[in-house]
């Protein structure tokens, strides 16, 4: 579906996967995306141009629907002559014909077995089942991926892709096994040399253990983070009963750039998976793909241990 080497997909996200990461991970036969939910409009374009003069290999963009200038960052890549997204956080009715119509192969991003279907209803060509486990903005209803992928190949036809708690050959394997057909990971690549993310922020992800992330704002939109001063305040506020307008002015604006992009780690916004528990090194892009798929190959000629 996407003429990539490897079903490894280099998630698309906010304050981490611009061109650098994108076209490493799809030089190295993934399929990179850039994530364009942080960028302007200008950027995106300028990202998507680096991007094509970095590959020669099949990319594409991640669009979290609720952008503001959706309109426009969708012009910009249909101009572009971008042949891949992925898109997330909206109704996959909104733009997936008006992509359909410019033969883009289009993704959509859900996390329960209703908004698969809506999916495929709407005419996408695959879904990332994403699960409760994964960084970033999350479903509501908190059903892991070991839960989530097997419901979601039963529910649809198209092909599914999951992600929520994968960063090794050994949990991409997992993921195949209950049906999934490629998997897309976060985590593992903000731990990345390419992305753009802060090395504050990378270096707590490295240094983060179990327990260290928490699904919050579930009154807002649900996200997952690193337990810092950040998440504490939000989570006192919430205790104590704080609206849906308190906890706005909480959140105030730019936290996740604050966080991820420059690097304050107490008061910033630290999107990250539960699956940094896993993850103990930085590695180039490349690194990261050839890795993952050996241990995988590796998996799959001895799966299960036996006594
Ligand atoms: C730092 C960060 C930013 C993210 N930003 C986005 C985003 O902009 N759009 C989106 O659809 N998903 C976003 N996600 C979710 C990822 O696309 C992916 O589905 C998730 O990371 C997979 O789970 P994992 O972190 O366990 O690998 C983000 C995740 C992280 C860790």
């Amino acid at each position: 579906m996407f003429g990539v080497n490897y079903p490894i997909i280099q998630a698309g996200m906010i304050w981490a996967s611009g061109w650098r990461l994108a076209s490493a991970v799809s030089n190295a036969g993934g399929l990179g995306l850039i994530g364009s939910g942080s960028m302007y409009p200008d950027v995106l374009r300028e990202h998507i141009q680096k991007c094509k003069a970095a590959t020669s290999k099949p990319f594409g963009v991640n669009v979290p629907l609720l952008y503001p200038d959706i309109d426009k960052h969708i012009q910009i890549i249909i101009d572009a002559g971008v042949k891949i997204v992925f898109t997330s956080a909206g109704n996959p009715k909104t733009w997936t014909n008006v992509l359909k119509e410019k033969e883009i192969t289009v993704v959509h991003v859900i996390s329960s077995s209703k908004f698969a279907k809506k999916s495929e209803e709407a005419g996408c060509d695959a879904v990332v089942a994403e699960g409760f486990e994964a960084g970033g903005h999350n479903g509501r209803e908190e059903t892991t991926t070991m839960v989530l992928t097997p419901a979601v190949v039963n529910e649809v036809k198209i092909p599914v892709i999951a992600a929520g708690g994968i960063a090794t050959g050994r949990q991409m394997l997992a993921a195949m096994v209950m049906g999934a057909e490629g998997v897309q990971m976060g985590t593992r690549f903000v731990a990345s040399e390419e992305a753009s993310s802060h090395s504050n922020f990378k270096d707590a992800v490295i240094n983060s253990n179990e327990g260290d992330t928490m699904l919050t704002l579930k009154q807002l939109t649900p996200v997952r983070l690193i337990k810092n001063n950040f998440y504490k305040a939000i989570e006192e506020a919430e205790q104590r009963g704080a609206s849906v307008e308190e906890l706005k002015v909480l959140l105030g604006r730019a936290r996740a750039k604050k966080g991820m992009f420059e690097g304050q780690l107490e008061e910033g916004e630290l999107e990250i998976g539960q699956v940094c528990a896993n993850v103990r090194n930085i590695l180039p892009a490349a690194k990261i793909v050839d890795e993952v798929w050996r241990e995988f190959k590796k998996a799959l000629a001895n799966p299960i241990k036996m006594t």
